[in-house]
Formats: C-alpha cells, sequence, structure tokens
C-alpha cells in the first residue's frame, strides 16, 4: 500500500471493516443509519449526493426512498466494487475524494454524508 492508496483498499483493512460489517451488529446498522435517515429530510424527487458511499448502502436506500437521483462517491475502488454489485438505475458511482469531486453548480438537491472523515486526513475534526 502507497500513502496515495486509499486506506479502505489495504487488502487487510478492507477485510477486518467488511467482516465487522457483515456480522451487522456494528454502531453503523444500530446507531448510524437510523439516525442518519431520521435527520434526513424527505429526499422524493430530489438529486442526492452520498459522500464516501463505501458500499452503497445508504446510496440504494435514498434510491428507494424516492431520490430522483443519486451520485454515490468514495475514493476506495474496493467499496466501489462492491457497490456497483447491486444493480439501481437511479445510483451512479464516482471514485473521488472529497476533496477532488468537482461538481457543476446547482446540480444537487441534498448531500448525505457519514463518516468520511473517520480517515481522511485532511478533513478537520468534526
Ligand atoms: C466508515 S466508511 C462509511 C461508508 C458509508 N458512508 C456507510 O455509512 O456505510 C467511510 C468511507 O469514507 C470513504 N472516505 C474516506 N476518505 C474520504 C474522502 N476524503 N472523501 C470521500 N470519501 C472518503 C472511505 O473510502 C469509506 O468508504
Amino acid at each position: 500500500m502507497t500513502a496515495d492508496t486509499p486506506l479502505y483498499d489495504d487488502p487487510a483493512f478492507f477485510t477486518a471493516y467488511q467482516r465487522m460489517r457483515a456480522a451487522g451488529s456494528g454502531l453503523n446498522e444500530e446507531l448510524e443509519q437510523p439516525a442518519l435517515r431520521r435527520l434526513l429530510p424527505a429526499v422524493a424527487d430530489l438529486d442526492v449526493l452520498d459522500l464516501g458511499c463505501g458500499d452503497g448502502t445508504q446510496a440504494r436506500w435514498l434510491a428507494t426512498a424516492a431520490a430522483r437521483s443519486v451520485l454515490g462517491v468514495d475514493p476506495s475502488a474496493r467499496m466501489l466494487e462492491l457497490a456497483r454489485r447491486h444493480k439501481n438505475p437511479l445510483v451512479r458511482y464516482v471514485c473521488a475524494t472529497a476533496e477532488e469531486l468537482s461538481l457543476p453548480d446547482a446540480s444537487l438537491d441534498l448531500a448525505s454524508v457519514a463518516w468520511p472523515c473517520t480517515t481522511s486526513p485532511t478533513c478537520p475534526p468534526s
């Protein structure tokens, strides 16, 4: 792994993270997802960004909640490979960091952001 390799593309980290998520008993499923979804406004007919989308769980949920479109963005090719296994015509994915992302003005209505800063050296602590 080089300094430029996204952390979630490190094989050991990726495997351990997937094991934790597959157990289904992590903080993500128990606390984060329900809390985030309660905080979001209605997404029907909105163009939504899921920044740090990981395996696309939240992006898919946004699509089922009637978003018009969902853009999932994540720098990890491994995480996006998992996300892309679930075909959904409303969801597309881009491999990029938040810092690299460049979008046309007014191309989104809402951004959903869950935990990308936990491992990004350039994100300030929240
Ligand atoms: C803890 S995971 C959370 C994934 C997803 N948001 C979820 O809740 O299941 C953090 C994700 O943020 C991504 N990430 C890390 N640094 C990032 C950055 N600078 N910009 C965007 N995403 C980033 C990682 O690749 C990883 O997939």
